[in-house]
C-alpha cells in the first residue's frame, strides 16, 4: 500500500503564542492539515522547551495555551496527530539511539550551539559557559522528533533548515550502520508564500526582540498593542509607502487580496497612521474574535485539553511503540532469545563468506584451515607452535587477497606437507572475497566513527 505522505512539525512551550506564530505556522499548519492528501503529526515539543527555559510554570503555561491556540484555530485532533512530546517514550529513547550514531563534529556545527559559543569567546569567557548539554544536543533530540514517525515534510522557518539536515544526516548513519531502510530521510518544507510578520518595532516578530503582540490579548488590548506599532513621522495627507509599512505588512496577512489593494489605494492617497491602525485593528480582530471566545474556554478547561492530548498521544503511540520495537532490535538491545531479530546486511553477506577456522589438536599444536562458503576444504595448515603465530599467517593471508603470486609464497609457509596441492585458484578467490569483506568493514567503522 502507497503510503501518504507525512507532514510533521513541533511547536517548542517556551512561550505565550502570538500574532507572528498564528500567521507563520499555526493557520497554514491547520490548513494543509484539511487535505486528504497527507497525515499531519503536529506536537507540543516540551523537552524543547527545557532547553531554552528553567522556568516550570512557565513551560506547563505555555504548553496550554499552545494547545489551547491549536484547537481553538480549528485543528481537528480527529484529523490529525496531535500530542504532546514528553507522552511518547519513544522519543527520548530513540534519542539515545540515535546519540549513538551522531558524530560529534556534526552537533559542534550547529548553529545555536556556535552561536552561544562564539558569543562567551568574544566575551572574553570560557567557550562552553553556559552551554547546557540539552542545547548541545538539541538537534538529535529534534531528529528523533521527526524520524520516529517517518515524517516526510517538515514545515519549519529558515532558522531551522540545519536542523532537518542534521535529522537527514542521523537518520542515515543509521540506516547504514544497522544495514535497512528504518527511516525515511526527511526534507525541510519553507512556505515561501507565507509572510514573516514585522513586529511592534518593524523588525521580525519574535519573542527574541521582544516585538510580539500576543494572539489572545482581549480586543481592547490588541487594540493598543496595534495603536503601539511604530510608524515613520509623515502626516496624514502624505502619500506613505505601502511596500515598507509594518502596518501594512501586518494588515495584508489578514486581508483578502481586495482589500489589501484598498489598503495600498488608501496609502497612496495618504491615509493617517491612526487611521490605518484603526483599519489594521479591525480587521485582526475581526479574524480573532470568534476563536478568542473558543480559546478562553479551553483554557479555562485544562481537564479536557489533557483528555485531548492523551488521547493524541495513544494515537500516536500506536505507530512509535511497535517502531521502537523494530529499532532496538535492530540496534542488538534485544531479547536474548530472538532469533528472527532483523539481520544486519553485513551479517547476511558474512555467511556466504569463505572462513578461516582455527583450532588446536590433541598434540597441542594451533592449525587453522580455510573452508569454501559452501564448507569445502581449500586449504589446510601445518602446525604452529602458538596460536599469535598461525594468526599471522591468515592475516597476511587476507592481505595478500586476490593477488596470486604473493598468496603462493605465504602457502609454502602455511599449507601441510602432505596435503594434497589445493586449487590455487579457488585459494586466491576465496581470500580476495575475504579482503573486500575485511576492507568494507573497516570503512564502515571509519564512517561510524
Ligand atoms: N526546533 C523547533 C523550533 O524551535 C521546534 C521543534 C522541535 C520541531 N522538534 C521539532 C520542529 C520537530 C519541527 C520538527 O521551531
Amino acid at each position: 500500500m502507497q503510503h501518504k505522505r507525512r507532514i510533521l512539525t513541533g511547536i517548542t512551550t517556551s512561550g505565550t503564542p502570538h500574532l507572528g506564530n498564528y500567521v507563520g505556522a499555526i493557520r497554514p499548519a491547520i490548513a494543509a492539515s484539511r487535505k486528504d492528501d497527507a497525515e499531519s503529526f503536529y506536537f507540543l515539543a516540551d523537552y524543547h522547551a527545557l532547553i531554552k527555559t528553567g522556568d516550570p510554570a512557565r513551560v506547563q503555561r505555555s504548553t496550554l495555551e499552545i494547545a489551547a491556540s491549536w484547537l481553538a484555530c480549528g485543528l481537528d485532533p480527529d484529523k490529525v496527530f496531535f500530542y504532546r512530546q514528553s507522552d511518547i517514550p519513544e522519543i527520548p529513547e530513540l534519542t539515545w539511539l540515535l546519540t549513538c550514531v551522531t558524530a560529534k563534529g556534526l552537533l559542534n556545527r550547529a548553529h545555536a550551539y556556535k552561536a552561544a559559543v562564539d558569543a562567551n569567546v568574544s566575551g572574553g569567557d570560557d567557550p562552553d559557559a553556559g552551554v547546557t548539554a540539552g542545547l548541545y544536543m538539541y538537534p538529535v533530540l529534534m531528529a528523533a522528533d521527526i524520524l520516529i514517525f517517518n515524517a516526510n515534510e517538515v514545515p519549519v522557518g529558515r532558522d531551522q533548515i540545519q536542523h532537518i539536515e542534521m535529522a537527514r544526516d542521523i537518520g542515515q548513519r543509521f540506516n547504514h550502520l544497522y544495514g535497512g531502510d528504518y527511516f525515511t530521510l526527511p526534507e525541510a518544507k519553507i512556505e515561501e508564500n507565507v509572510a514573516t510578520l514585522p513586529g511592534t518595532d518593524g523588525r521580525k516578530m519574535s519573542k527574541s526582540y521582544d516585538n510580539t503582540i500576543p494572539l489572545w490579548l482581549p480586543a481592547n488590548e490588541l487594540k493598543k498593542a496595534i495603536l503601539g506599532i511604530v510608524t515613520d513621522s509623515r502626516m496624514p495627507g502624505e502619500a506613505k509607502d505601502a511596500d515598507t509599512s509594518n502596518i501594512f505588512a501586518i494588515y495584508q496577512a489578514f486581508a483578502t487580496p481586495a482589500e489589501t489593494a484598498a489598503m495600498r489605494e488608501a496609502f497612496a492617497a495618504g491615509i493617517g497612521w491612526g487611521d490605518a491602525k484603526q483599519k489594521l485593528f479591525e480587521r485582526v480582530d475581526a479574524e480573532l474574535a470568534p476563536m478568542r471566545e473558543k480559546y478562553d474556554a479551553l483554557v479555562a478547561n485544562p481537564v479536557r485539553i489533557e483528555e485531548l492530548l492523551h488521547a493524541g498521544a495513544d494515537k500516536a503511540r500506536a505507530r512509535s511503540r511497535s517502531f521502537i520495537e523494530d529499532l532496538r532490535r535492530a540496534a542488538g538491545i534485544r531479547r536474548l532469545t530472538d532469533v528472527s531479530a532483523p539481520v544486519k546486511a553485513a551479517a547476511v553477506a558474512a555467511a556466504a563468506l569463505p572462513q578461516f577456522k582455527r583450532y588446536r589438536e590433541k598434540d597441542g599444536k594451533f592449525y587453522f584451515k580455510l573452508e569454501a562458503d559452501d564448507g569445502t576444504l581449500l586449504l589446510q595448515s601445518h602446525a604452529f607452535d602458538a596460536p599469535q603465530a598461525s594468526g599471522q599467517v591468515i592475516n597476511a593471508l587476507v592481505d595478500a587477497g586476490g593477488d596470486g603470486d604473493a598468496v603462493k609464497a605465504l602457502l609454502s609457509d602455511a599449507v601441510a606437507a602432505d596435503e594434497a596441492a589445493p586449487s590455487l585458484d579457488a585459494i586466491v578467490s576465496a581470500l580476495a572475497a575475504l579482503k573486500t569483506d575485511r576492507l568494507e568493514r573497516e570503512a564502515q567503522k571509519a564512517a561510524s566513527q
